[in-house]
């Protein structure tokens, strides 16, 4: 990432930018509103041949077919133009779910993996997250901001334009604090927009561990406080999972940080039904997340409270588990579905929403326009974006991908390589990736 393209992306986020025509789109397709669609509407996507983009202000102005634009805007002469080479656009990627200010590698330990241990049992020996957590408490914010910027790029060039990213890599006042800091200073100089959650109840640090109530109460009342003080924060989270923390033990530490104004949102039975679904359908969370091993409760308690389910196939998949979340189910009981990458270094290492859109494809079982919608403008939803960004439709922060492809099809059919050519973020071009002509 150059230095220029970070100051185009600061300029996008100021809304300063010339009026952009994307032209030359084979097609547009997009989920469409501001709310997280759910059962049959997930799957509704609005598609239309031959089309155009209109930005204005950093806002999509217009978006439909070119004759529509040419007879309602008339030339638009000396407006800046980028031609979509016959490609397909779509909203850009929301990745709701990552961890992305960590330090350090587990490489080795994905080795012992790859030799048979599984994540769990890597843990138990004094792996795991905290091995991550002994890395990033020895890294400066400086350095963590470095990290988390060139994962930014990472996700840039793969169609992101606006990420969650949690903490819960330094589990005490001071490193939380840095994460968070480090996440802000990232996202200050980056054209990714990053929304920074707080996630202290990642794990309990060794130095608790005879006596956890104790960090429970540092959390509660040392460290929300100081991160709601520097408004460093919009979510909180926490590892609800048997061996973690206890849905009572949640409870405590989300309630204590909505009483602080951050919002909750739940790791939840990710390894084995814990009742943390339940938990977020009581608290209200605005999306409950991975859900592999979910009740059947809990998908209704969900359904009923109309709490987001984020998916993270990477993950099932990164662990080699072979067993993903119910996702057609939870449709079926209307549950809407969000999809992230879950971007770790231990169970999920990409900042890819396009290999986690395969994944859904292929492993979850959603179709094509089910996917996208999951992964553009219900996970904008499950981070209270949805009335800004998600969808290409008039009044939209101009958020786009250019995929080189004929139709969005081709995000599952033509898997394993990059369709991203160029990324507009507010409006600006802030990512290209080198473009080969197409020929038919
Ligand atoms: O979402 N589940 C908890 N946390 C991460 C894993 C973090 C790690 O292994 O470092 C997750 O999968
Ligand atoms: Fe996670």
């Amino acid at each position: 990432m150059t230095a220029g393209r970070r100051r185009r992306g600061r300029l996008a986020k100021l809304g300063r930018v010339p009026d952009l025509l994307i032209h030359n789109i084979s097609e547009i397709a997009s989920p469409t509103g501001t709310t997280a669609r759910r059962g049959p509407e997930q799957g509704r996507v609005w598609r239309i041949a031959d089309a155009e983009v209109l930005c204005r202000d950093g806002r999509i102005a217009f978006a439909g077919s070119g004759e529509e634009r040419r007879s309602r805007l008339g030339d638009l002469e000396g407006v800046e133009r980028l031609d979509a080479g016959g490609g397909t656009v779509i909203p850009g990627f929301v990745d709701p779910h990552t961890h992305l200010p960590w330090a350090g590698s587990r490489e080795q330990e994905f080795a012992q993996r790859l030799a048979g241990k599984t994540y769990m049992e890597i843990a138990a020996a004094g792996g795991g997250i905290l091995s991550t957590v002994n890395a990033t408490r020895t890294a400066s914010e400086k350095e963590l901001a470095a990290r988390v910027s060139e994962r930014l790029d990472w996700m840039l060039g793969c169609g992101t334009t606006t990420a969650e990213a949690k903490s819960g890599y330094g589990l005490s006042t001071a490193d939380e604090l840095k994460q968070l800091r480090a996440i802000r200073a990232a996202a200050a100089s980056h054209p990714v927009d990053l929304v920074p959650t707080l996630m202290a109840a990642h794990e309990v640090p060794p130095e608790h561990r005879e006596q956890r109530e104790r960090y429970l109460d540092l959390i509660c009342e040392e460290i929300i406080p100081a991160v709601a003080e520097q408004g460093l924060a919009v979510f909180s989270d926490a590892f609800c999972e048997h061996g973690v923390f206890s849905v009572d033990e949640s409870r405590r530490v989300l309630v204590a940080a909505r009483a602080h104004g951050m919002l909750p949102r739940l790791h939840a039975d990710e390894f084995v039904d814990s009742g943390g679904a339940e938990l977020a359908a009581e608290l209200g969370a605005l999306s409950a997340d991975h859900l592999i091993a979910i009740s059947e409760a809990g998908i209704d308690a969900m359904a009923a409270a109309g709490i987001i389910a984020t998916l993270l196939p990477g993950t099932s998949f990164f662990l080699m588990k072979h067993t993903y979340a119910p996702a057609r189910r939870m449709i079926d009981a209307g549950v809407p579905i969000a999809l992230a990458t879950d971007c770790n270094p231990g169970s999920s290492f990409t900042e890819s929403m396009p290999m986690v859109f395969v994944l859904a494809v292929f492993e979850l079982g959603l179709s094509i326009e089910e996917a996208l919608t999951g992964a553009t403008l219900n996970a904008a939803c499950s981070l209270g974006l949805g009335e800004r960004i998600g969808s290409v439709e008039s009044g939209k922060q101009a958020d786009l991908v250019v995929l080189d492809a004929p139709n969005l099809l081709h995000l599952a059919y033509h898997y394993g390589v990059n369709l991203v050519t160029t990324v507009v973020k507010g409006g600006e071009v802030v990512h290209r990736a080198g473009r080969r002509e197409r020929t038919a």
